[in-house]
């Protein structure tokens, strides 16, 4: 047995020491001795094979060096370090599917595993998969000598649950730090994020509601649960989210979000806490952005200040939130599922996805959407004439409609709302724009005025067009409007 060729394809003595949870004088005398002890040998099986060696079982004889890029080879060094913890739940085993999405995405992983969760997988699968060790155990020595509960909660930029039981969630909301696990979850001043994954009487539980009410105020970020067939076996909500679509929201928050704040605005203007807890929201927000060359294009003035004021106040409310938003330079608000798209035709695929096969209580269309594009965008820079007089034309086709599209969808939301942008006629246009489009209220503005454009601002007034009523709202902070917009919402759903 080549030992140094061995740890060295393992990645060096430390990360032999990790995979076996053993110290570092374990390492010497296995160096000394010239061989590992038999009961190890499976364990670096594994995690050689999973690091795509050819070797041979018994002797651990490497064969063949990295036949092609597994997913352990695509750990980076710098990329985030995400401690993933698995809790207890038949949909542990798509945990490590979750791992392996998250590693594709260039983060590191550090697994942590409740006791619950073994029956289901492995750490050595686990560990295998991510080419570390999975810690367990609070209490295990080696692990406080080498990295202990506090080193793993400060390593991380993010912990994330996955699955998340509802005893998990209620151990979690209570404090209570009995294990590994939600000894982290008190340690950790990094952002957390947990995906539910329950049975649909479980998760239908008025306990389980307030635990995940109760953790989404304090600034825990919930990714689901969805609709559908549950790993259980019935059907409803509780289903965990897709790993690839868990792995994406943790990146966004572990790039996009600066702290984790708990969510504002817990308490609503009418009273009630978390009001919108539960509901599903899709919002579009920003401009979109259509390409005329390689280095020019079609754009508007819109910051995505409103929307993404809205996106705040109704997660702040509890709501599920999905931002559709296209490029804008605001910071996006915590607890929200950030989709950056660039074009309309990628906004109307972004919202055509979000609520595809899952009720979505609420879109909001807040987007300044290009109405054109131009028809064959030039894959180079298109150089200028020398002849001045020269004429460039550029031939536009109309985009799709998204709040049209939504409005029509077979799987429309219960209450679609859009925004008209208009400088002259206010009430008229909007009116007709409500009817054309399908949409049940409207939120007309005045925008390109010399006092306040509204694109760009910090201030907007509107009004409010429903099919039966119009309400004016006096000019405001695009916030104030949010929360106004978030208070007829909580009405039109306490109906
Ligand atoms: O982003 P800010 O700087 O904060 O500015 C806010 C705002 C002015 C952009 C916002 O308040 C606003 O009015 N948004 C809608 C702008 C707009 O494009 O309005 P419209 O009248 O052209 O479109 C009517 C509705 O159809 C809107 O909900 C729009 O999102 C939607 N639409 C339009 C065209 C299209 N192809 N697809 C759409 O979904």
């Amino acid at each position: 047995m080549n030992l140094s060729a061995l740890i060295t394809a393992l990645g060096g003595r430390r990360a032999l020491q990790q995979l076996l949870d053993v110290g570092p004088s374990a390492v010497s005398n296995y160096m000394t001795r010239g061989h590992l002890p038999n009961r190890v040998k499976p364990i670096i099986y594994a995690a050689l094979t999973a690091k795509g060696y050819q070797v041979r079982p018994h002797d651990l004889e490497i064969l063949a060096g990295p036949t092609k890029l597994l997913m352990s080879d695509m750990i980076t060094n710098s990329g985030p370090r995400i401690v993933l913890i698995i809790s207890g739940g038949i949909a542990a085993y798509r945990a490590l599917e979750t791992a392996r999405q998250l590693q594709k995405r260039g983060a590191r992983i550090t697994g942590v595993m409740t006791e619950s969760a073994k029956q289901f997988i492995t750490p050595l699968s686990l560990a295998a998969l991510t080419g570390e060790k999975c810690y367990d155990n609070l209490f295990s020595l080696t692990d406080e000598a080498e990295m202990g509960h506090i080193q793993i909660a400060r390593s991380a930029d993010l912990v994330l649950v996955v699955p998340t039981t509802a005893n998990f969630m209620a151990r979690a909301n209570a404090g209570i730090a009995d294990d590994l696990a939600t000894t982290i979850l008190l340690a950790t001043s990094a952002k957390v994020a947990m995906a539910p994954a329950m049975n649909p009487a479980m998760w239908a539980h008025p306990a389980t509601k307030n635990n995940f009410t109760s953790l989404a105020q304090r600034g825990v970020h919930m990714i689901g649960p969805d609709i559908g067939n549950t790993a259980c076996g019935e059907e409803g909500e509780g289903r965990m989210c897709e790993p690839s679509y868990i792995a994406d929201v943790a990146m966004k928050l572990v790039e996009a979000l600066p702290t984790n704040q708990p969510s504002r605005n817990v308490t609503s203007n009418q009273g009630q806490v978390g009001a919108l807890v539960g509901k599903r929201v899709i919002i579009t927000s920003g401009p979109t952005i259509e390409p005329i060359d390689k280095v020019r294009f079609i754009a508007n003035h819109s910051s995505g200040k409103q929307g993404h004021a809205i996106a705040a106040a109704l997660a702040g409310r509890g709501a599920n939130v999905t931002l559709v938003s296209g490029p804008v330079t605001e910071t996006p608000p915590g607890h929200v599922n950030l989709v950056p798209v660039t074009t309309a035709a990628e906004m109307l695929s972004a919202c055509t996805t979000a609520i595809a096969g899952k009720r979505t209580d609420i879109a909001i269309c807040a987007a300044a959407v290009s109405d054109w594009r131009v028809t064959s965008a030039a894959s180079k820079k298109i150089k200028k004439s020398n002849d001045p007089s020269t004429k460039m034309l550029l031939e536009l086709s109309q985009n799709p409609d998204i709040l049209a599209n939504l409005s029509t969808s077979e799987n429309r939301p219960k209450l679609v709302i859009g925004f008209a942008a208009e400088t002259e006629n206010l009430f008229e246009n909007a009116k007709a724009k409500r009817h054309r489009k399908g949409c049940d209220w409207m939120i007309a503005n005045q925008v390109g005025g010399d006092d306040d454009p509204v694109f760009g601002s910090t201030t907007n007034k509107a009004l409010m067009i429903t099919e039966r009523n119009v309400e004016t709202w006096p000019k405001m902070q695009k916030t104030e409007l949010a929360e106004k917009l978030a208070d007829r919402i909580e009405a039109e759903f306490a109906k």
